[in-house]
């Protein structure tokens, strides 16, 4: 007799029970609708500068079309490792400690991959980036999420993470500067972490690709911590402070064992980093450091535009202090984020991210990135005045 397999029998259990990113679900929408301001993709307005985009070429033009090592190119390694001792006083070999990776994206999944086994827990925070609890589900994992609240920034709290601790827990998964909050973790705070995850003997993967966009405050690197760098795996990456998304360059820096792991997993999924964006990424570090200055000061007025118009409408909103995302509350109109959200959508043209996309904790709030021009901020701070003028409940 024949069986029919269903659709459902195609798709891996595991992969059928992930629901779609709530980002992308809301972006189809908006992609068929004209004179809508979006505050919502969360990546740099700005192009490459042009003479990263001039390395590139020209390592085109001279051939540079082939595989790299794994590892990705050891001079990239080499001004890699240079760069985050300057930075942050780390010491990285480019020999063995470093990986270019395709995004941070594919080193968080090399991170998670090389270190869980199934059901091992993952602790993250609620809310926080939408690949996170996702990437710990796929890696067979079990993603365990501590509360983060406005009281306390939406900064994850070390008493917090250890009230979480089971046999089972393997790692800790942070990141910051936030997405979606746009909130920092203090020096003070990241020591109290540390010293949790130590003496738990806990893997801390640390997701640090918005160091660079800070405003006001220092950005203190997670192996930098006295003790802290034997159990860490740090993440980092061009998308953000070199407005270079598209390129598909990150790192992951981590003791030698745990980096070969992740070098296997690599080197059997991805081989190597595209090779003209490790060469993007090479400039990038050698010259980069003016465009990124420039950037991080306009994205600073742009920050302060968007947080004061937020509270000026009503919209109470915390002062984010990195990345480019203010996340103000809405439950003055009472409605869920998502309603907020849609009906922005639909009635003026403002397009925002749903809190709610980024966990339980995201519910009563909306993500609005201000890497976007002056004036499309001021529209939509303007637009969403009258939206909120006329749900208010009060
Ligand atoms: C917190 C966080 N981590 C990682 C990524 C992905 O970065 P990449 O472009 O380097 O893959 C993003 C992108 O939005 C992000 O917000």
């Amino acid at each position: 007799m024949r069986t029919t397999r269903t659709k459902k029998h195609l798709i891996s259990e595991r992969v059928a029970r992930l629901s779609p990113s709530g980002i992308r679900k809301f972006f189809d929408l908006l992609s068929s609708m004209e004179g809508v301001i979006s505050l919502g993709v969360g990546e740099p307005d700005y192009v490459t500068p042009w003479h990263i985009r001039e390395s590139a070429i020209y390592s085109l033009e001279q051939g540079y079309t082939t595989y790299t090592s794994n590892y990705g190119l050891l001079e990239l390694r080499q001004e890699l490792s240079r760069y985050l001792q300057r930075m942050y006083g780390v010491e990285y070999d480019p020999q063995g400690e470093l990986l270019i990776t395709v995004g941070v994206s594919e080193a968080l999944d090399l991170a998670l991959r090389s270190i869980l086994n199934p059901e091992d827990e993952v602790i993250i925070p609620d809310p926080c980036y939408v690949a996170y609890a996702s990437c710990v589900t796929l890696a067979g994992g079990t993603p365990v999420s501590v509360p983060t609240n406005v009281e306390n920034g939406f900064a994850i709290k070390a008493s917090d993470v250890e009230a979480r601790i089971t046999p089972r827990t393997r790692a800790l998964l942070i990141g910051y500067p936030a997405n979606p909050t746009g909130a920092v973790l203090s020096r003070t705070e990241l020591t109290a972490i540390a010293d949790v995850a130590q003496r738990n003997g806990i893997v801390v993967i640390s997701d640090e690709v918005y160091a660079r966009l800070v405003y006001g405050v220092e950005h203190t690197c997670f192996s930098s911590l006295p003790g802290a760098k034997d159990n860490c795996i740090l993440l980092g990456g061009f998308s953000k402070a070199y407005a270079m998304t598209g390129w598909r360059i990150g790192y992951a820096a981590a003791p030698g064992e745990i980096l070969e792991a992740m070098t296997k997993v690599h080197q059997y999924t991805m081989l190597c980093a595209p090779t003209m964006g490790q060469m993007a990424a090479l400039e990038a570090l050698r010259s980069g450091e003016d465009d990124v200055k420039t950037m991080v000061d306009d994205y600073n007025q742009r920050r302060r535009l968007m947080v004061q118009g937020l509270n000026n409408i009503g919209l109470a909103c915390f002062e984010p202090k990195g990345a480019f995302y203010a996340f103000p509350s809405i439950r003055a109109t009472g409605m869920t984020s998502e309603d907020f959200a849609g009906r922005l959508l639909s009635e003026e043209r403002v397009a925002a991210v749903p809190g709610s996309a980024f966990g339980q904790c995201g519910e009563g709030y909306i993500r609005c990135c201000y890497a976007t021009s002056v004036p499309d901020i001021e529209e939509a701070l303007h637009r969403m005045g009258n939206f909120v003028q006329r749900h208010s409940r009060t």
